[in-house]
């Protein structure tokens, strides 16, 4: 018999399905939101990234428990399309869209200014949005894309939305790292695309590390203030991450996680975890896994004289854009 053979044989077909099935039991996480009671009539909640993937599902969320939902997205025709989808399964007309591009600091200045001037109350915000696999490009304003996107734009909007959030606490404050940020490392050249190698997800595993390292430092110089700040590992999730690799890569990455990797509703769990859960009510400085267990993160992300220099490099290189 040949192993292709082997392949068809349906038996083998089955033993296949039955394992993809128990691996897809095994990766739900530990906490179920739908059996969440938690509502949010009267909360206002932001999510960055919130027209696709796990930013959309996290934001599905928050407007089915009844939350004003603000979707921060870069793209007014993609944006639309997601507000529609949410306030549809939602029935919650409270969802709003606001244009921001988390790349550009001047952007997120405007951005936040809007919230400042509209909105009364902030009680979650969720940095969600980031890129992966970017080649170099540098910002007008001086700083590598992919860091501008993923850590510098969220670092900034947190920071200038602060009072309002200390105004309308409890608030919390979560961030979506990664496993990922385990292989990364701290270069304060980095920031403006020095000494960077631009190679599959070398450079978004630097940034998700500083995503880490910022929100234990934030989390720290919140004590006391009813906010809490934490990040997140969603887990591996198929969604359109992988867009600005190969097509093989990504052809790979969506028919392997099929079987294998969770879904972005699934991915959306431990966010929503952290942002509403009553178990995680003044929980703060720590990182949730997957599964929504509070896990370590790297050794880098414990270093708190790291972490004081990484947040105040942050606000120097923001404060003036
Ligand atoms: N998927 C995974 O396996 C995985 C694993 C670990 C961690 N994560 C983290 O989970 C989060 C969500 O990722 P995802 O998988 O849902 O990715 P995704 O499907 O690619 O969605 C990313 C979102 O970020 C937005 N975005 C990108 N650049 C932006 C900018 N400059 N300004 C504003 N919004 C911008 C995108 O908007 P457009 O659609 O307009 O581009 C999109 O809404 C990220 O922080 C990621 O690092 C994901």
């Amino acid at each position: 018999m040949m192993w292709t053979d082997l392949l068809c044989h349906p038996l083998w077909a089955a033993s296949t399905v039955l394992l993809a099935l128990v691996l897809r039991q095994q990766r739900r996480a530990r906490w179920d939101p739908r059996a969440c009671a938690v509502q949010l009539k009267g909360k206002t909640a932001i999510v960055t990234g919130a027209n696709t993937g796990i930013g959309k599902f996290i934001a599905l969320d928050f407007a089915r428990r009844g939350a004003r939902v603000i979707l921060a997205c870069r793209s007014e025709a993609r944006g639309s399309e997601a507000l529609r989808e949410i306030r549809e399964k939602s029935g919650n007309g409270d969802v709003h869209l606001r244009l921001v591009d988390l790349a550009s600091m001047e952007s997120v200045r405007a951005f936040a200014k809007g919230v400042l001037e509209e909105e009364e109350a902030l009680h979650i915000l969720v940095n969600n949005a980031a890129v992966s696999g970017l080649p170099r490009s540098i910002t007008k304003e001086g700083f590598d894309l992919t860091f501008a996107t993923n850590h510098l734009g969220p670092f900034l909007l947190t920071n200038l939305l602060l009072d309002l959030l200390k105004r309308s606490a409890p608030a919390r404050i979560v961030t979506l790292s990664s496993l990922n940020h385990w292989r990364g490392e701290i270069d304060f050249a980095h920031f403006h695309g020095d000494k960077l190698t631009y190679f599959m997800d070398k450079v978004y595993n630097h940034t998700k590390l500083h995503n880490v390292v910022c929100t234990n430092e934030l989390a720290r110089r919140l004590q006391g203030t009813g906010v809490t700040a934490n990040s997140v590992h969603p887990g591996v999730v198929v969604t359109e991450v992988m867009r600005h690799y190969s097509f093989v890569l990504r052809f790979l990455f969506q028919t392997i996680g099929f079987f294998f990797f969770k879904s972005p509703d699934e991915g959306a769990v431990s966010s929503i975890y952290c942002a509403v859960a009553e178990e995680t009510d003044g929980i703060t400085g720590k990182y949730f896994d997957s599964d929504c267990s509070l896990t370590l993160p790297a050794p880098l992300a414990r270093d708190a004289a790291l972490a004081v220099k990484d947040f105040d490099v942050c606000e120097r290189l923001t404060s003036k854009l």
